[in-house]
């Protein structure tokens, strides 16, 4: 039986809820033109986002949620070598992660993104013929464990009401900043 959602999810869905539309629609995956380098680009973009932002939050989460590895791992498998890798350009405009309140919005963009990756995963493997050994792992990086991982991260947003603004408004600006970063590299329609 799926859990009564909390009010700070239902928040945090109306309050991202047209984020989520927007860059979604900016996107490239599903653009007749994208093909094997595009999707390199994207992921380097990828890169230059999670990876700082991973390491703000590395005090907030267990490893096991550490994408900057699969992330590094795919561009590997795309062909660059590890010193391009290190030389990625990476955002300096983060959201801000200075309270709890706001790491949980930050978190509910970046592990709700799994969801989506499971859509992204299948129509890459269509669209480029690319999986988790060739580029594509981060699309699906829980893997089988994705759903247990998402309800588990739900637990934590059992919140006084008192902290659901602060919250709602990390999760939009984690969308926002993601946006702006994909758009100054140049990967966004
Ligand atoms: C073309 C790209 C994308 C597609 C097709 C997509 C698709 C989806 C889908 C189908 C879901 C619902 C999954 C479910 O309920 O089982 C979802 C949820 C979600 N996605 Fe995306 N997504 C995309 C990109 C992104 C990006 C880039 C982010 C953030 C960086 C993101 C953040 C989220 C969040 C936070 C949720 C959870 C919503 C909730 O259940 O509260 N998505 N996405």
């Amino acid at each position: 039986m799926p859990h009564t959602p909390s009010p700070l999810l239902l928040a945090l869905r109306a309050g991202t809820q047209a984020c989520h539309q927007r860059l979604e629609a900016r996107l490239p995956f599903f653009r007749d033109d994208f093909d094997l380098p595009a999707y390199r680009r994207l992921m380097q973009a990828y890169y230059g986002f999670h990876a700082p932002l991973q390491a703000l939050l590395a005090d907030h989460q267990g490893s096991e949620r550490a994408k900057t590895a699969v992330l590094e791992h795919d561009l590997l498998a795309l062909g660059l070598s590890r010193a391009e890798v290190a030389a990625l350009p990476r955002c300096q405009a983060l959201p801000a992660t200075a309270d709890e309140a706001s790491v949980l919005g930050v978190m509910y963009v970046i592990e709700g993104s799994t969801l989506g990756g499971q859509v992204l995963k299948r129509a890459m493997a269509e669209r480029l013929g690319i999986d988790g050994d060739h580029g594509a792992r981060f699309l699906d990086v829980y893997g089988p464990l994705t759903g247990a991982h998402w309800r588990s991260f739900l637990q934590r947003l059992d919140q006084p009401a008192a902290s659901h603004p602060q919250t709602v408004a990390a999760a939009i600006a984690t969308f926002e900043c993601f946006e702006h970063w994909l758009q100054d590299c140049g990967v966004l329609a």
